[in-house]
């Protein structure tokens, strides 16, 4: 069954791009449902617009607090239907009541190998603490930021004279066939949250997958 999917993003969308690609190529079984922001400016808007999806903007600023923000924005998602929503460089906090209803549906990538280095600016946080070894997560989101379930990883080397820009960039190449593979496994109904653990084939404690150089998950 193709998979329908809500993208939430506040940046550029390179992520989404890379959905979008995929789709359109043929490699991931699913379909953009639509894409939704909190800013008016992110380019993931713009890209969904020229891909002629619903590009949806819930300004936090048009609502009292972040729980009538969250309200407004998952009643627009929901009435979508997506089976799964991505978090693709979605910048804001989501708040519990949103978040619990929708556990084991909803994930998000993260420029990091959680659970090192939550929240911002994880680049500068893995070269201030002088790891060898970054990459990026894909993981359930849960009420606890970035610190839900880790579903899979991509590793790459921190090099010698590495900074933030050179760092994020060896990374960001990895997310996006991080998370294209992620999304065929559960395309595939090959992985699944189940009482707060993820369940790969059936089973547990085969999680993170690891993407390898080769782009499929040891
Ligand atoms: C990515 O690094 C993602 O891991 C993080 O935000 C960034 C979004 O990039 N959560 P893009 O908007 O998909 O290009």
């Amino acid at each position: 069954m193709t998979l329908r999917i809500a993208v939430l993003a506040s940046g550029r969308g390179s992520n989404l791009q890379a959905i979008l690609d995929a789709v359109a190529a043929g490699t991931l079984d699913a379909m953009v449902a639509g894409v939704w922001s909190d800013r008016g400016d992110a380019g993931a808007l713009f890209r969904a617009r020229d891909a002629g999806l619903p590009a949806q903007l819930v300004r936090p600023r048009d609502h009292a607090d972040r729980r009538a923000h969250d309200a407004a924005l998952f009643a627009s998602i929901d009435a979508a239907a997506p089976d799964l929503i991505v978090c693709a460089g979605y910048m804001r906090l989501i708040c519990a009541e949103a978040v619990e209803p929708r556990q084991g549906r909803m994930i998000n990538i993260h420029p990091s190998l959680l659970p090192a280095f939550k929240g911002l600016h994880t680049h500068r946080q893995a070269l201030e603490a002088g790891v060898d070894e970054h990459g990026a997560s894909v993981h359930f989101v849960t009420a606890d930021l970035d610190g839900g379930p880790v579903i899979a990883q991509a590793r790459v080397p921190v090099r010698a004279g590495d900074d933030e820009t050179a760092l994020a960039q060896r990374v960001l190449a990895r997310e996006h066939p991080l998370l294209l593979e992620t999304l065929r496994w559960i395309a595939a109904g090959r992985v699944r949250l189940e009482a707060g653990t993820v369940r790969v084939d059936g089973r547990t404690g085969a999680a993170p997958l690891q993407l390898a150089a080769n782009q499929r998950f040891a």
